[in-house]
């Protein structure tokens, strides 16, 4: 059965929340494929003991959500650069020869999510704004990098956060006073939320666009709501936008095509789907 019908899931402690089985479900019935994609409940004292079990059990691979990120990277077989580079893991690959790959596609799926929502933009050379410092904002900025941002203006309401990723990811990085983000509005070419900020429940940003330039794309990594305070105040004022839903979906595409052997599309009907 091993051979025949792989296996794949999400592991993370609680799981119930995760949209990862409706994307992949979604997947393998429009490709007709015969795998299983299975949300699991791993407690962290379960987290190595599982790591070892499910590639017996026929799992090709996993996804792997909070608290687990960083931990399952520090028992990796094998971690690409750019999971190094963020200090955590997302997407995991078992080894014929034992053992697992650790990937980071967050980063990939910000992009990718840019890229299909505003199709001329491009990271080279330009300037970011990026709010917030947490494991968002380090796939955002692994992300803006690795575009070849020419400045990345990071703020953070507690700043030594912002100062210890600066540190981190070199002097492109350049933190900005949570109270002057609207200020450094002026100079961005791209706007990126990375903070919880604006998410149904919580305050909106206090973020001002007024002096936001004409073409400043605007992005939220919130989705829930899709249209957050600040996407809705862009819009409002003519700015680009893309929502955040983009990048929980392209983030789920190398993962997918490791382990079901099918390259998966993100379109409309998978967004209608996972947003249910
Ligand atoms: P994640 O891994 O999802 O990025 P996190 O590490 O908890 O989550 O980071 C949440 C981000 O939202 C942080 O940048 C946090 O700011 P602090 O570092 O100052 O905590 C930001 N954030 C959360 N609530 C906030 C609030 N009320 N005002 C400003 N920033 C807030």
């Amino acid at each position: 059965m091993n051979d025949t019908i792989p296996l794949a899931g999400v592991i993370g402690w609680p799981i119930h929340h995760s949209r990862s089985p409706s994307l992949h479900g979604f997947w393998l019935q429009r490709y007709g494929l015969s795998g299983h994609y299975i949300p699991m409940p791993i407690s962290p004292e379960d987290l190595e003991s599982a790591l070892v079990s499910l590639p017996k059990l026929g799992f090709k691979g996993i996804n792997v959500t909070l608290p687990h990120k960083e931990h399952v990277l520090s028992l990796a077989a094998e971690a690409t650069d750019t999971a190094k580079a963020i200090g955590a893991a997302n997407t995991l690959t078992f080894l014929p020869q034992g053992g697992f790959e650790a990937d980071n596609t967050d980063a990939y799926g910000f992009i990718e999510n840019l890229k299909s929502g505003a199709p001329t933009w491009s990271g080279a050379a330009q300037t970011h704004l990026v709010l917030g410092a947490g494991g968002a904002a380090r796939a955002v900025l692994v992300a803006l990098l690795q575009e070849r941002a020419n400045t990345i203006l990071l703020t953070n309401r507690t700043r030594d956060r912002a100062e210890n990723l600066a540190e981190a990811f070199g002097p492109r990085i350049q933190v900005v006073d949570w109270e002057d983000a609207s200020d450094a509005v002026a100079h961005a070419d791209l706007i990126v939320n990375t903070t919880s900020l604006g998410m149904s429940g919580h305050p909106p940003l206090p973020l001002s666009l007024d002096l936001a330039r004409e073409g400043t794309l605007v992005t939220d990594i919130v989705y829930t709501p899709l249209a957050t305070p600040l996407l809705k105040d862009a819009q409002h004022r003519g700015l680009p936008i893309v929502d955040g839903v983009g990048m929980l979906l392209h983030q789920a595409v190398p993962g997918f095509a490791r382990w079901f052997g099918e390259q998966p599309k993100v379109d409309e009907d998978l967004r209608k789907a996972v947003l249910g």
